[in-house]
């Protein structure tokens, strides 16, 4: 199944998505949710938050499991994947910190760390709702263009397009990581159902690419067009050319 929910703007968008995750959570409260980073799921992490705090959400019996993190950052790093989530999410709401999963970028052996997370996810039993964002060349998580399509957690090489992309978050491009530890197109398809927040105009062509365009590894998004369940949800903006 592939629904397109349309929200009139990023605020109307964040909340259908927070909806979303919500039911799940509802529905199944000791679920895996595979988490993202990006400007794109901030909006819905804060509305989630807000009905926590109203009562409206429990997250005590939640697991959750980030796509990626920057490899030579530490979690204590304001730039790594680990701190934007605790600031956006894991601190603010009941989420057992213990349960709550994102790859080491410190890891002195990467290639261990990749094969621990997908052991670890394996373990779990595997993520019923991931939640993803768009990258402006059509990656998921950090899985860029490519001949092919990486099945497990691996090491990536950045693209230009992202480094410059992500740099607005940094003080100097320098300082932006050129490495990073990303969950693997294989894992993404693996979880139970789908759930892609994209919004701004930015993004409105390489949304229709992805889900309407050739399925070929040099669009990582695009595979998402084999999967099951997949829930794609917008602001006008991004949705205007599909
Ligand atoms: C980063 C993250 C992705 C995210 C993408 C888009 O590269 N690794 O998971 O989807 O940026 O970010 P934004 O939502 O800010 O456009």
């Amino acid at each position: 199944m592939f629904r397109i929910l349309r929200g009139k703007d990023y605020d109307d968008m964040s909340r259908i998505a927070a909806n979303v995750i919500s039911a799940q959570v509802t529905l199944m409260p000791e679920c895996v949710l595979g988490l993202a980073t990006g400007s794109s799921p901030i909006g819905t992490y804060s509305q989630l938050i807000r009905w926590h705090e109203d009562g409206l959400i429990d997250f005590s019996g939640v697991t959750s499991v980030n796509l990626d993190e920057y490899v030579g950052l530490d979690g204590s790093d304001d730039q790594s994947y680990r701190y934007f989530m605790n600031r956006h999410l894991f601190d603010h709401v009941n989420i057992n910190p213990k349960n709550t999963y994102v790859p080491n970028g410190k890891a002195f052996d990467t290639k261990k760390e990749c094969e621990r997370y997908d052991q670890m996810i394996h373990n779990l039993g595997g993520i019923d709702l991931q939640l993803l964002g768009l990258g402006n060349n059509g990656h998921i998580g950090f899985n860029e263009p490519a001949d092919s399509f990486a099945k497990g957690t691996h090491q990536v090489n950045l693209t230009e397009s992202t480094i410059k992309a992500n740099s607005r978050f940094f003080d100097k491009t320098e300082d932006v990581p050129t490495q990073a530890l990303t969950m693997g197109i294989g894992n993404i398809l693996q979880a139970g159902k789908i759930l892609i927040v994209v919004n701004g105009e930015g993004k409105a062509d390489i949304v229709k690419k992805a889900f309407f365009g050739p399925i070929t590894p040099q669009v990582p998004a695009s595979i998402l067009q084999f999967h099951k369940n997949v829930t794609l949800v917008g602001d006008e903006a991004a949705l205007s050319l599909i």
